[in-house]
């Protein structure tokens, strides 16, 4: 979960790795730190709990020529959140930050007798420690012998005190990139670090070091040390996609940028009207052959698994199962070489989800991931893989993926049902016709974002607040809920509508409020019957429909009505409601909308 960064080069790294930090900052912002070279080449290091904004100000007044040198930003695993317990981890020759969990911790600080050396409580100490016992002036070496003690998941960058402008790094599950640009060597764990200076970059190999000079970023076989060829690859996000462009906060920015990113996603794979992923190299067998599709991801990329089960079951007369990618590993999932499994994340990097995928091929499934970044350890690792194209996500509160990760979805349904005989081609054509009205559908709900504001002096001084509705109204109020609670803190649930009556409604009192969505018409009028259930015992509704919806004047306290777009698509928009429900209702509260607390971007532990 925590970000990395080194440089080596010509420009000044203490100014370049706290800019990067700060880039960074959504992986985790428990504490920040950087380490370098001095122009005496000793080594320097700074960390300060808090926000990378304290690392800056802590390092405000410190001159340095410095041009070598790894940052760090925290999301705490091991050990509270304290000064001593922040990156970068020294241990004599060693400097190092790590991210991932190294699980042996224990039994290595026993082997290697180190309690009475530790000045932290983490693992990461513990492997600097061990590191710097097997370093014996090759960090090849020493660096081998390390990864053969370890257990568990790690992206290392370390310098050596007696190897000036030299950076070393070696990873196993965590993710980093690497790149030699015309300002020098940068190497991170997280791409949007590296756009700054160059577009073309290689993923890490596990099994490999990596070793940067100000001169080269060369990789080596781990075992032989012999020199290895990574593939280059080219990302064509760039600068403006990882800024806040005029808008207060990223997720603001975000929400607007979803009819531009649905745009991307869709359009490349439409072919005479029909959904195409010739270019994505997606095989039609897998469609046509499998006998049931599991999806398995988590959070939202898990919720947009509940919509699509939502539309594909009906459509596609298969079973379509959702599991929550961290319960999938420890199950005894019934899947086989018959089943497709489609695996959704954004970051391409939650460690969950990546080990389900896992272990789904062991299973002979085929794999298909949904995935936003280019070249992140799902995508490489998957069968076959869709990419959406919302370009960089940095608020911690996912939203232009999840539209995305839906429009991805959707396509697949419609090119399963036509391959499957479900569909015919004009049926097909029909559906994505009418799925693109979603479009200005979403940018209408964009413009009018003053109603959503209005909403939520209604919802912020409420302790809880719930979220109903039946179908795919349910399917997306998880979200919807999931969106409030993660970045305003109010306590906030999704129920089918239906079950409310089965013990929740012992909640609903006086201006409790309830986010009901009522767009399926062949379920309305239940749905309906259940928002009178808690419009009698006191509830404040606000109430989502489509518009021309019939609704009684006194069931709503305030009615959000949606373009009229076709049932099975209603998400689109509502998702820009929900998502900018939650947004104001974090600004009314004054909190960080971008980094709320506790959490951070990329879950890359278990
Ligand atoms: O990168 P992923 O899509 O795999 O991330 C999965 C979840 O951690 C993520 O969707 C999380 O729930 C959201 N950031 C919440 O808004």
């Amino acid at each position: 979960m925590c970000g990395i960064i080194g440089y080596t080069g010509p420009l000044e790294a203490k100014r370049l790795l706290i800019e990067g930090l700060a880039g960074l900052e959504y992986r985790g912002y428990d504490s920040a730190g950087i380490a370098f070279f001095r122009t005496d080449s000793k080594i320097q290091v700074i960390k300060q709990v808090g926000k990378v904004a304290a690392l800056k100000e802590a390092c405000e007044g410190i001159s340095v020529g410095s041009h070598c040198g790894i940052g760090h930003t925290r999301w705490a695993t091991h050990g509270g959140v304290t000064n001593e317990n922040a990156h970068p981890h020294q241990a004599g020759q060693v400097t190092l930050i790590h991210n991932g969990i190294i699980e042996n911790y224990h039994q290595l600080t026993e082997e290697f007798q180190l309690q009475d050396e530790l000045v932290s409580q983490t693992d990461s100490e513990v492997a600097a420690r061990v590191l710097d016992r097997f370093y014996q002036g090759d960090p090849f070496v020493a660096i081998q012998k390390l990864v053969g003690k370890l257990e568990g998941s790690y992206g290392f960058c370390i310098l050596f005190a007696d190897r000036p402008g030299e950076i070393y790094a070696v990873r196993s599950v965590s993710p980093l990139v690497a790149a030699y640009t015309h300002s020098g060597a940068v190497i991170a764990s997280d791409l949007t670090a590296l756009i700054p200076y160059t577009q073309s970059y290689f993923v890490v190999p596990e099994g490999e070091i990596v070793r940067l000079t100000p001169y080269k970023v060369q990789t080596y076989d781990l075992q032989t040390f012999a020199k290895t060829q990574p593939p280059v690859m080219t990302v064509n996000w760039n600068m403006d996609a990882a800024m806040k462009n005029g808008f207060p906060h990223f997720m603001l920015k975000e929400i607007h940028e979803q009819p531009e990113a649905m745009k991307n996603t869709i359009l490349p794979r439409l072919s005479k009207g029909l959904p195409d992923f010739t270019d994505d190299g997606i095989d039609d067998e897998i469609f046509r052959s499998c006998t049931q599709v599991h999806i398995i991801a988590c959070g939202t990329a898990m919720h947009a698994g509940m919509v699509a089960k939502t539309v594909m079951e009906p459509l596609l007369r298969i079973p379509v199962t959702v599991t929550i990618a961290s319960e999938f590993r420890y199950q005894q999932p019934l899947i086989d070489e018959h089943t497709l499994v489609i695996v959704i994340s954004q970051s391409g990097e939650t460690i969950d989800t990546l080990a389900a995928m896992r272990l789904a091929r062991e299973y002979g499934s085929q794999t298909l991931a949904i995935v936003n970044v280019k070249g992140s350890t799902i995508a490489r690792e998957s069968g076959y893989v869709l990419y959406t194209h919302a370009g960089p996500e940095i608020a911690v509160a996912s939203t232009k993926a999840y539209s995305v990760q839906l429009a991805a979805l959707y396509l697949i349904a419609c090119r399963m049902a036509l391959v499957r005989g479900k569909y015919t081609k004009e049926q097909a054509r029909t559906f994505l016709a009418e799925f693109l009205d979603v479009i200005p559908a979403m940018e209408e709900m964009i413009k009018r974002r003053e109603e959503m504001k209005a909403v939520v002096t209604h919802i912020i001084n409420s302790p809880d607040a719930f979220f109903i509705g039946r179908g795919l109204d349910y399917a997306f109020s998880l979200e919807g809920a999931l969106k409030l609670k993660e970045i305003s803190y109010i306590h906030a649930e999704a129920y089918a509508a239906g079950e409310l009556k089965h013990g929740t409604i012992a909640l609903i009192s006086d201006q409790v409020p309830v986010i009901a969505t009522a767009t399926q018409d062949n379920i309305f009028a239940k749905s309906m019957s259940n928002v009178r259930e808690v419009k009698a015992r006191g509830a404040f509704v606000i109430l989502i429909t489509k518009e021309g919806a019939k609704v009684d004047g006194d069931l709503a306290d305030i009615h959000i009505m949606i373009p009229a777009v076709r049932d099975i698509f209603t998400v689109f928009p509502i998702a820009v409601v929900l998502q900018l429900i939650a947004y104001y209702a974090s600004l009314g509260k004054n909190l960080d909308v971008d980094q709320p607390r506790n959490l951070a971007k990329s879950v890359t532990v278990e």
